[in-house]
């Protein structure tokens, strides 16, 4: 058994993810600022990732730091830069001071989201698979899979604070010996429900047994990682995460007749399916709505 800091414990992903962690055999620190109701193998600690007094005594004791907390959209720059940046030095800070040598870290697709899509990739607009590829006896062309750590190309200030996050778990690693690992999450959804989605999808199980190989694997120095799940319409590479043991089950395809059965005017990412961000590359993405919880008074 393992004591793992898990910050943004109350927030969606922490609320898909504890389950695993807990079966796993992991005792949990559930860092919040609203944690989770205490239960067996949960401690909850309701501090704020940017408080390094909070956040050390939280780590004092544990062996890995799960850092989720943070704003998870696009939002004031000012928001983000203070939350999502600050809040990962101070979380990587705490750990470091601590002793904690692993840190897995949440960074998101939107950390690259301008980067194109492959081309031959279904829904797209170029040549679809696997009838009208070109090749000998008319084989669906090879695809190239987008690699695990292609370079920063953010589509919003959110994606911007998230290449910020990948530095910080880089400086850990180099500068003071953390074995970090940086999960570039797609869409983490209870269920797909864009064409999008169909390719990007990670399921909320497969975000459980993301974090706990990424816990357990070893590493050496930073590694970056896809967190997509085995979806047939895949684009990017399992490469990273399979070196962690990672093996995901669900597949979006699943849900395909219900998505596509949606009109293409209620699909958002209809349009954008030629960048990896989709319409998060649009210049008005998703953002968070009304006031910004997370802003100091
Ligand atoms: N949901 C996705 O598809 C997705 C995709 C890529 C990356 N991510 C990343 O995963 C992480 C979790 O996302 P989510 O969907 O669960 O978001 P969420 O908003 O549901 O959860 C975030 C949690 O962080 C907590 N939090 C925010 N500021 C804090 C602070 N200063 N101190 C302590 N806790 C604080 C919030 O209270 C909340 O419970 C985020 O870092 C997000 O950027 C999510």
């Amino acid at each position: 058994m393992s004591r793992v800091v898990l910050t943004g414990a109350g927030g969606s992903l922490g609320t898909d993810v504890l389950p695993a962690l807990l079966a796993a055999g992991h005792e949990v620190v559930a860092v919040d600022l609203a944690p989770p109701a205490a239960a067996d193998g949960v401690l909850p600690v309701r501090a704020d990732v940017r408080d390094l007094d909070q956040m050390r005594a939280a780590c004092r004791g544990a062996d890995a730091l799960l850092h989720l907390a943070g704003i998870p959209l696009e939002a004031e720059p000012d928001d983000l830069w203070d939350v999502n940046i600050r809040g990962t030095q101070v979380a990587l800070e705490a750990a470091r001071l601590a002793g904690i040598r692993r840190a897995v870290l949440a960074s998101s697709i939107h950390a690259v989201g301008f980067h194109p899509v492959p081309a031959g990739v279904v829904g797209t607009g170029g040549p679809s698979r696997p009838d009208d590829a070109p090749g000998p006896g008319n084989a669906p062309a090879p695809l190239t899979p987008v690699e695990d750590d292609i370079p920063p190309r953010p589509n919003t200030f959110y994606g911007v604070s998230k290449v910020a996050l990948e530095a910080l778990g880089h400086l850990y690693a180099d500068r003071f010996g953390m074995e970090v690992v940086l999960m570039r999450i797609a869409s983490r959804q209870a269920e797909p429900t864009s064409r999008r989605h169909l390719q990007t999808w990670l399921s909320p199980a497969d975000a459980g047994r993301l974090v706990v190989s990424a816990l357990a694997a070893p590493v050496d120095g930073c590694i970056t990682v896809w967190g997509v799940s085995a979806n047939v319409d895949r684009y990017v590479a399992d490469t990273g995460a399979s070196s962690l043991g990672f093996v995901p089950t669900d597949d979006a395809g699943a849900y395909r007749e219900a998505v596509e059965s949606r009109g293409v005017e209620d699909d958002p990412s209809v349009g954008w399916l030629h960048l990896l961000g989709g319409e998060f590359c649009s210049p008005h993405p998703p953002r968070m709505i009304g006031t910004n919880p997370y802003r100091e008074a």
